[in-house]
């Protein structure tokens, strides 16, 4: 899937996104291995700290529809930013290469891509799951 298309589903996702706190919308569309896409919006709270980021919200979707292997994460942000440090760890659990497409958003159309990185970048010498559990049965 071309990194367009994904960040078009992230962009929707971005529309959806409940951050009247912030002002600052978050949108994720996450590429399955199947094919499929996940997506997932911040969802902020007036107790601030309950507050859910859009890419741990797009990873749950995808678990709990029983999907565990990722291709790419699309991000959309006001300012083309990069994945929280939690988010970056909960996505890990499931990826160690990830290409992450990073864009901002744009009043109207396509948002602008504006760089791709990867997850290992983002989270090197990374505490996974085969620190705890070498067997694995991920
Ligand atoms: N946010 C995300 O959704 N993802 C991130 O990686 C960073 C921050 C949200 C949380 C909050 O609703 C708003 O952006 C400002 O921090």
């Amino acid at each position: 899937m071309e990194p367009r298309e994904l960040l078009a589903a992230a962009q929707e996702a971005q529309l959806q996104a409940y951050a009247p706190y912030s002002h600052h919308p978050v949108g994720a569309a996450l590429l399955g291995k199947s094919g499929a896409v996940y997506v997932g919006c911040n969802v902020e709270n007036a107790s601030f700290g309950l507050t859910s980021c859009a890419e741990r919200n797009a990873v749950f979707q995808a678990v709990a529809a029983g999907e565990r292997q990722f291709e790419a994460l699309a991000l959309v942000t006001p300012r083309a930013g990069t994945p929280c440090g939690a988010c970056r760890q909960v996505l890990r659990e499931f990826a160690e290469q990830l290409p992450v497409y990073l864009a901002r958003a744009v009043a109207s159309g396509t948002p602008n891509l504006e760089r791709i990185t990867n997850l290992a970048t983002l989270l090197p010498e990374a505490f996974g799951s085969a620190a705890v559990h070498p067997e694995g049965d991920r």
